[in-house]
C-alpha cells in the first residue's frame, strides 16, 4: 500500500484495498488497547465532524461521537429532519457547505434507491472526506467492525464457515446494506461464505456476482441455499438476521410465511462445536434469535457491537 488515506471517502469497502482495510483493522486494535489502558489519543484535535441522521441509531451515532471526542475532536449531530434539507436543500449544497464548517461529513440515509446516491452526490462536492453510516446499500462501517471481531476471535479467517442468514423479524423492515456488505467482504478474506433465505429476499444479482469474484480472486468460496439447516450445518460462524424484501419479482412476498427462520438452539446445536452467534444489532429478540442464543455462550453480538467504537475511531483517525 502507498499513500495516505487522509481525505478518502469512507463510502463503500469495494473502494478500499485490502492492505487499506488491514491498515485501518490495525490502527482500530491499537486504539482498542490504549482504550483499555486509558491512554489518550489525541490524533484529531480541534477536528470537526458533521454527523446526519436520516434515521434512528444507538451505535452508530454514539461510536462516532465517543469516538471523535475520544481522539480530541467534535461532532455535530444532524437530525436532518430539522435541517433545511426538509425543505428540499440538494445534497450538492450540503456536503458543500458543511465541508467548508469542517473536516468531514458522515450519513445515515437508508432510503432505498436514495441513499446511496444521496451520499455520493455530497462526496462529488464535499471538499473533505464523506463517510457512510448506512446507506440502502452499504454499511462499511458494521463490515469493518466485524470483520476485526472474527480476526479476534479467530487465528485465520481462510476456509471460515460463515453463513449469512435471513431471519424472521417483526420490529421494522431492516435495510439489506449489513449482509450485503459481509456477503461482498468475506470472500476477500477467503472465508467460506453461504448465504441463505427464503424465496424473496435475495440480494441483487451484481451482489452476487461480485461476492463470487471476490471469492474466486482471494481464495474463498460463496454459495447460496434456501435451506436454513443447511446453512448451520458445521458453520464456524453464523448471522442470522432479518432483512427487507426489495425486487419487483416479489412484491406480494408475505414475511409471516417465514416464522421459523429464526435463530434456535436446535439450529445452533448442528453448527460447529465451537460456532459463534454474531448480529449487527438491534437484534428482534424472540424472532430473529431465541433469548438462549444471543444471551448464550455462543454469542459475540457485545464484542462486535463495541468493535463499532474502535473502528469508527479509526477510519476517523485515518481519513479525516
Ligand atoms: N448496527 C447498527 O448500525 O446499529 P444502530 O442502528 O444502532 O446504529
Amino acid at each position: 500500500m502507498s499513500g495516505q488515506l487522509k481525505g478518502k471517502h469512507f463510502i463503500t469497502l469495494r473502494d478500499w484495498t485490502n492492505d487499506e482495510i488491514n491498515l485501518l483493522l490495525d490502527v482500530s486494535s491499537d486504539l482498542k488497547r490504549k482504550f483499555y489502558m486509558d491512554v489518550p489519543t489525541p490524533y484529531l484535535p480541534y477536528k470537526n465532524i458533521f454527523l446526519m441522521f436520516f434515521e434512528q441509531s444507538t451505535r452508530t451515532r454514539n461510536s462516532m461521537e465517543a469516538g471523535i471526542a475520544q481522539l480530541g475532536g467534535h461532532a455535530n449531530y444532524l437530525d436532518t429532519s430539522t435541517m433545511q434539507i426538509s425543505h428540499g436543500e440538494s445534497p450538492k449544497d450540503t456536503g458543500i457547505i458543511l465541508s467548508s464548517f469542517g473536516h468531514g461529513i458522515a450519513c445515515r440515509n437508508c432510503f432505498w434507491e436514495i441513499g446511496n446516491k444521496y451520499l455520493n452526490e455530497m462526496a462529488k462536492y464535499a471538499s473533505k472526506p464523506v463517510m457512510n453510516l448506512q446507506c440502502d446499500l452499504y454499511h462499511p462501517m458494521q463490515g469493518v467492525a466485524d470483520l476485526m471481531t472474527i480476526k479476534e476471535k479467530y487465528t485465520s479467517t481462510k476456509g471460515l464457515k460463515v453463513s449469512i442468514i435471513w431471519a424472521y423479524a417483526k420490529s421494522h423492515k431492516k435495510p439489506i446494506s449489513v449482509p450485503l456488505t459481509q456477503a461482498l467482504l468475506f470472500p476477500r478474506y477467503k472465508m467460506d461464505v453461504t448465504l441463505a433465505y427464503p424465496d424473496g429476499f435475495e440480494l441483487p444479482d451484481w451482489v452476487i456476482e461480485e461476492a463470487k469474484e471476490n471469492a474466486n480472486k482471494y481464495g474463498g468460496t460463496f454459495r447460496i441455499t434456501h435451506h436454513l439447516e443447511e446453512a448451520f450445518r458445521e458453520a464456524d460462524i453464523v448471522i442470522p438476521k432479518n432483512w427487507g424484501s426489495w425486487s419487483s419479482k416479489y412484491p406480494n412476498v408475505n414475511i409471516e410465511e417465514f416464522k421459523d427462520w429464526k435463530c434456535t438452539e436446535k439450529l445452533m446445536s448442528i453448527a460447529s462445536k465451537d460456532v459463534s452467534y454474531m448480529h449487527a444489532l438491534p437484534a428482534d429478540r424472540g424472532n430473529e434469535v431465541e433469548d438462549a442464543v444471543i444471551d448464550g455462550p455462543s454469542s459475540i453480538v457485545y464484542q462486535e457491537a463495541e468493535n463499532r467504537l474502535h473502528t469508527a475511531k479509526g477510519v476517523m483517525a485515518l481519513t479525516l
